[in-house]
C-alpha cells in the first residue's frame, strides 16, 4: 500500500486523514494517510525518514510550507510564486516535487462549488502573509478586474503587490487606507481569527451583493464569516470547502484522479 502523510507542528487537529481516506474510499485507490508530527529542528530529517521507509507524498501544513519549498528538488510554477509548499510528490527518480494546491483550493471553492465568478471583479484580501502568498497566483489567474492586498503592516502588502506586479490587476496598502473603496468579495487570509479576532476594516466597504470568504475553517462560523453576516454580505462562506479542495489536488497529484469534493465536504459539515 503506498504511503502518505501529513505533516505539521502541531498536527492532532488535522483533518487531512480524514479527507484522503474518504477520497481513497471513493477512487478505489488502495493507500494509507497519516499525521506526522515533525521536528521543529529537524523538519528535513523527518521527511528523509518518511521517504526511506516508502512514503510516496506528504501534505505539509503550519510551520512547514517554507522550509517544504526549499527542500523540493523542483517546483511547479503556482508553488515558485506561493514560497512555500503544502504538496510533496516523490518522483520515480526519488526527487521531490514541491507543488502548492492552496490556491486552486480557493478558486475551486468559489468557482465551483459557490458559483461565484472570479472574472471582472474587485477583490480585497486582507494579509500579507504566507497563507497570502500562497493563493495569489491562482487567483490572478482567473483574471479578476483587481485584487487589492490590506495589510496592518502596510509595508508586507507593498513589497507582496510588487512581487506580483506582472500580472498588473494588483496593489497593496494599509488596512488604514481602505475608506472609500469598494469590493465584490472580500477573502480574509489573516490569522487574526485565531484570537477571534476581525481585521479593522471600514463598514461601507461591500458593494451591493458582495460576498465575504474567510480561508480559515472552524466548527462553529468564524468571527469574518460573523462579521460578513452582519454586514449583510450576500454570502459568507468559511473556509471548509477550500480545505477539501486543496487535498483533492494533492490527490490527484499523487493517484493521478480527482476525487469528488462535495460528498467530502457534506460529511465533515454534519459532524
Ligand atoms: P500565515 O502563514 O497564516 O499567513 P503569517 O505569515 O504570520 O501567517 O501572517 C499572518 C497575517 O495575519 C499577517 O498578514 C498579519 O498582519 P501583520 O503582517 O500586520 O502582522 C495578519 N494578522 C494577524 N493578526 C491580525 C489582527 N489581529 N488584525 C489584522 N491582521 C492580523
Amino acid at each position: 500500500m503506498d504511503k502518505y502523510a501529513v505533516i505539521g507542528n502541531p498536527i492532532e487537529h488535522s483533518k487531512s486523514p480524514e479527507i484522503h481516506a474518504a477520497f481513497a474510499q471513493q477512487t478505489g485507490e488502495s493507500i494509507e494517510y497519516s499525521r506526522l508530527l515533525g521536528s521543529i529542528d529537524d523538519f528535513v530529517g523527518d521527511v528523509r525518514h518518511f521517504l526511506a521507509e516508502g512514503g510516496q507524498g506528504l501534505n505539509v501544513t503550519i510551520p512547514f510550507k517554507q522550509q517544504a519549498w526549499r527542500l523540493a528538488d523542483e517546483l511547479s510554477p503556482r508553488a515558485h510564486t506561493a514560497g512555500a509548499v503544502n504538496t510533496l510528490i516523490r518522483l520515480d527518480n526519488n526527487q521531490l516535487r514541491g507543488d502548492n494546491t492552496d490556491g486552486v483550493g480557493l478558486v475551486r471553492d468559489l468557482t465551483v462549488n459557490q458559483g461565484f465568478r472570479l472574472q471582472g471583479k474587485r477583490i480585497l484580501m486582507l494579509g500579507a502573509g504566507g497563507a497570502v502568498r500562497g493563493v495569489m497566483r491562482p487567483l490572478l489567474e482567473q483574471k479578476p478586474k483587481r485584487i487589492v492586498i490590506a495589510n496592518r503592516t502596510a509595508s508586507k502588502a507593498y513589497s507582496m503587490a510588487n512581487g506580483l506586479a506582472s500580472y498588473g490587476q494588483v496593489a497593496g496598502c494599509g488596512l488604514d487606507e481602505l475608506e472609500g473603496m469598494q469590493f465584490d468579495l472580500i477573502i480574509n487570509g489573516t490569522a487574526a481569527g485565531l484570537e477571534g479576532e476581525v481585521p479593522a476594516i471600514p463598514d461601507e466597504i461591500l458593494a451591493k451583493g458582495c460576498w465575504c470568504y474567510d480561508m480559515l475553517y472552524s466548527h462553529q462560523v468564524t468571527a469574518f464569516q460573523a462579521w460578513g453576516k452582519a454586514h449583510q454580505a450576500a454570502r459568507s462562506l468559511d473556509g471548509l470547502g477550500m480545505l477539501v479542495e486543496q487535498a483533492a489536488e494533492s490527490f490527484r497529484l499523487w493517484r493521478d484522479i480527482l476525487p469528488e469534493t462535495s460528498p467530502v465536504i457534506a460529511m465533515l459539515r454534519g459532524k
